[in-house]
């Protein structure tokens, strides 16, 4: 049977869950991300560290902030984080609000296809939103394949078990802390083009990468994507920091746009295949 609580005491400090490589604003303490996720840019931390020292005092906006790795790493004062992924903004928000988990989480086949009927069953009837399906998605996740997020045509969470020999699960204690940590921080899940930006925001955009066939979510996110991005980042007049895939077309769009192009090299690309070749990658910027 399954329990969810607001836990209302605070919880203590632990420190295998705190960001080692984070160097806050302030003297907020950062946390590692609650959750997997593909394309996550804990690596451009070095990069991205030495572009925004100097604009600290910016709210921070996060288009595709996907699985927390850049604002969990900078740790803004205030930031603005959104993503068209509507589990995913609500796990967060949850954990905002504090939340403690009581659901079978064993690492086994029947229990993790047990967990994904039921969380389909709530989706579709309309409590997506519910705290019971942040806990079953943030289950999924670590449990699932390569804590991938992928929905067939009707909408229903598709992704097999993961085989993983074992998995560190957080409890009520450990999510407690992502309450003070996330007070700062404004999530919202819409389209990047309706995001409410502010004039000085300090924008960092990592779209899902410029390759064929790859979905983060049940849309996918074509050329025409991209393009859109490139021309609304080229819209704002604060701070803008893009990553993307170094193809040749990501390099002309940006380039024609004035901005200033860094070439990176990832340590590894984790394609839904499990492929994990090096990638060439780009950080376009303007307005730094
Ligand atoms: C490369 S991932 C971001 C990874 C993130 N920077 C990290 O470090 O974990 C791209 C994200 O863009 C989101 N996304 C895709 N299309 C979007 C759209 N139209 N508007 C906003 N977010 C979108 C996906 O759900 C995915 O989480």
């Amino acid at each position: 049977m399954m329990r969810v609580t607001m836990l209302k005491k605070r919880a203590s400090e632990r420190e295998h869950l705190s960001f080692e490589e984070s160097q806050p604003s302030g003297d907020r303490v950062g946390l590692r991300p609650p959750l997997k996720w593909a394309g996550g840019k804990r690596w451009q931390l070095p990069e991205l560290r030495e572009r925004w020292m100097s604009h600290q005092h910016c709210r921070l906006v996060e288009p595709f902030c996907g699985g927390l790795a850049v604002a969990l790493g900078l740790m803004p004062l205030r930031a603005l984080l959104n993503d068209v992924n509507p589990h995913l903004i609500s796990f967060y928000q949850w954990l905002k609000r504090g939340l403690s988990i009581e659901i079978p989480r064993e690492n086994t086949p029947s229990c993790y296809y047990r967990n994904r009927v039921r969380f389909n069953e709530l989706v579709a009837t309309g409590q997506a939103d519910s705290a019971e399906t942040a806990a079953l998605f943030y289950y999924l996740n670590r449990t699932g394949y390569n804590g991938l997020c992928r929905f067939n045509r009707q909408g229903q969470f598709n992704v097999p078990f993961g085989r993983y020999a074992n998995i560190g699960y957080m409890n009520g204690e450990d999510f407690f802390q992502y309450r003070s940590v996330f007070e700062p921080f404004e999530f919202t899940s819409l389209d990047f083009e309706a995001i409410p930006l502010e004039i000085g925001d300090f924008v960092y955009a990592d779209p899902p990468y410029d390759v064929e066939f790859r979905q983060y979510s049940k849309d996918g996110f074509g050329w025409e994507d991209q393009q859109r991005t490139a021309e609304w980042l080229s819209r704002h007049p604060g701070p803008v920091v893009l990553s993307n895939q170094a193809t040749a077309r990501i390099k002309k769009l940006y380039k024609k746009l004035g901005y200033n192009l860094t070439p990176l090299t990832a340590p590894r690309l984790i394609s839904c295949t499990g492929d994990r070749t090096p990638a060439q990658e780009v950080l376009a910027t303007r307005n730094l």
